[in-house]
């Protein structure tokens, strides 16, 4: 969750730090800081809130020095407040970290009674204390982070630079939190993730799980968890920073929408070959009799769409859940099974969780990651990749309908491998999602119908969003995404389980938003709306069959299909939230409390 940078290097790095810290805001938000050695000497600047606050302080402070390390924080113990924020710092040691260590109490009660003072509530201020007192103890820096890695229980990605070592920097990394070491020119850098370190190099190595490397302006020497002298490939990362501006859009988020239907093209188009038809993905579909699929937020609700494409058309049981359920739950799981894990960043640490309980059980594990060379792709079997691009704004848009479209091409191979469709039914699917970018576009189009119901919208506190069969997930996934950029609170139900408990709720003007394209059961769903607007509810109906609706406001969807309504109710959704939350002025990019990337359970 947090971003971790760091460069040692043969020219000052402040200033290079904090650019970098820029690509890592989407990972926390809530404080950040630099730290150098300059002439032996340790210094750091740190600032509560946004990096703007950071670059702000520097202007009064500027630190000097070949060597540093930046961080920006997404609180986990401790509120966000300049004490609590990285680096954190003793007189012989300045260190950021990402994760979360467990043990942190028992440590430091240890170390007070050693006289260590603390000034922060963290955890990580632990790590720095437990280093200083084996540096005060006359061990060196490479032999004191071996020693304190050893004391330390949790997930951790860390970064140390010492006192009286201008050229040196000591890096970490156990559990899910990743680590790329970069290589370049007489100078070498660790971060995050390749995108904070695209502005310096394109050569690249992830930290495994327990290795630690010592990195100076010349060299990288790496450890693994045995603590055997190792070396691991370089691969050239794809990722470009070029690929992180708003061209011209207000927020990433709304440039992000836009680009929907280019990225759902592309993401299909790699899915088939020259002459139309879906390629292979690899899996075995007459082998299995069951798919079980897990994925945590957005990613979720895009494998509960999933559950019906699959259900229907390829008549293959789909079982999902929640990746932080599943890991613990520890289901029963066919014997050779396939499990199907999504994920935007691929580093969210429950889902890891879950892939890892799969493959223990013997499940071949297929992915769909939008991020390259992310942890989950490492590990899995088979990944595909939506071709999304970098997805900046905080709330999932056009990786989750990427997402889909990788899903419903898996659901058309599965239906026409196990024989439940013939090749022309399964071209009639294929035709069907190459119209889905048109349609988008076309749903595109009613933004300022949206924009319009959405100034009413933001003046309430409470929401209900309904839908039925593939339009449950997303009623769940259209008030995850009003909540989350405009704190309005929403919940989502199946429309037909209103009357068991949610239409308590409903009295004169109460906002109920109702996704329902014409389908075989939208005349049932039209009933619920009756129902709720027999108690007053303002109702916003999404519906390409407005006559059904009347007494709603509705928004008029262009006619779609199973397998392409999830794409258009996407978009109308993500304007709804996106519009609603412009109208209260809140961060739509980056929205109160949360992160691009949950590497912490
Ligand atoms: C919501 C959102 C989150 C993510 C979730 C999983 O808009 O973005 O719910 O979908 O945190 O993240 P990934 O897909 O990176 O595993």
């Amino acid at each position: 969750m947090c971003g971790i940078i760091g460069i040692v290097g043969n020219k000052s790095v402040a200033d290079r730090l904090v650019d970098a810290l820029e690509k890592l805001e989407y990972r926390g938000y809530d404080s950040a800081g630099i730290a150098t050695v300059s002439q032996g000497e340790l210094d750091r600047v740190r600032a509560c809130g946004k990096l703007v606050n950071l670059k702000q302080k520097l202007k009064e402070t500027s630190l000097s020095g070949h060597c540093g390390i930046g961080h920006t924080r997404w609180a986990t113990h401790g509120v966000p407040s300049e004490v609590n924020a990285h680096p954190h710092s003793t007189q012989r040691v300045a260190i950021v970290h990402n994760g979360i260590i467990e043990n942190h109490e028992t440590l430091r009660q240890k170390l007070m009674a050693k006289h260590h003072h603390f000034e922060s509530l963290t955890d990580s201020e632990v790590i720095a204390h437990l280093l200083d007192d084996y540096l005060q103890q006359g061990d060196s820096p490479e032999d004191a982070v071996r020693k304190a890695r050893k004391e330390l229980v949790g997930a951790f990605a860390i970064a140390c630079i010492f006192h009286g070592h201008d050229d040196l920097m000591i890096v970490a990394r156990e559990g899910a939190s990743p680590l790329a070491v970069g290589l370049g020119q007489e100078e070498n850098y660790v971060g995050s993730d390749a995108l904070a370190l695209s502005p310096f190099t394109d050569q690249l190595f992830y930290l495994e799980e327990g290795d630690m490397a010592i990195l100076s302006s010349g060299s990288v020497e790496l450890w693994d968890s045995e603590d055997k002298k190792i070396t691991r490939s370089t691969f050239q990362s794809q990722v470009s920073v070029e690929a992180i501006s708003k061209e011209g859009f207000t927020s990433f988020m709304e440039k992000e929408i836009h680009h929907q239907p280019q990225v759902v093209e592309a993401t299909l188009a790699s899915r088939l070959d020259d002459n139309g038809q879906i390629k292979p993905s690899g899996v075995d579909w007459n082998a299995i009799d069951r798919v079980t699929f897990a994925a945590c937020g957005t990613a979720f609700y895009a494998g509960m769409v999933a559950k019906y494409w699959f259900e229907k058309i390829a008549r293959l049981p789909f079982e999902i859940d929640i990746a932080s359920e599943f890991r613990y739950r520890m289901p029963p799981l066919s014997a050779n099974g396939l499990c199907v894990i999504v994920s935007q960043s691929g580093e969210t640490a429950d889902t890891l969780a879950a892939l890892e309980y799969a493959k223990s059980q013997d499940q071949t594990i297929l992915s769909i990651v939008n991020v390259p060379e992310s942890s989950i792709e490492r590990v899995s079997d088979i990944t595909l990749q939506t071709l999304a691009g970098p997805e900046i704004g905080v709330a999932s848009t056009k990786a989750f309908t990427t997402q889909l479209a990788m899903l419903a091409t898996l659901a058309i191979e599965a239906a026409l491998a196990r024989q439940v469709i013939t090749s022309s039914q399964a071209l009639t699917y294929i035709e069907e999602l190459r119209q889905v970018p048109s349609l988008m576009h076309l749903a595109m189009g009613k933004d300022h119908v949206i924009r319009t119901l959405s100034k009413k919208l933001a003046t309430m506190s409470d929401t209900l969003f309904l839908g039925r069969d593939i339009n449950y997930p997303m009623a769940l996934e259209g008030a995850l995404k009003l909540k989350e950029i405009s704190y309005i609170h929403a919940e989502a139900y199946a429309a037909g389980e209103m009357k068991h408990g949610p239409i308590a709720l409903l009295e004169d003007g109460y906002p109920v938003i109702v996704i329902a394209p014409k389908d075989s059961i939208v005349e049932k769903t039209a009933s619920n709306v009756q129902e709720a607007l027999a108690r007053g509810a303002w109702v916003i109906a999404f519906t390409d069959a407005p006559h059904i609706f009347s007494g709603c406001d509705y928004i008029e969807m262009p006619e779609s299909t199973l397998l392409q309504s999830p794409f258009v109710s996407a978009v109308l959704i993500q304007f709804l939230a996106y519009h609603t939350a412009q109208e209260k002025g809140t961060d739509v990019d980056q929205p109160r409390n949360l992160a691009k990337s949950v590497t912490v359970e």
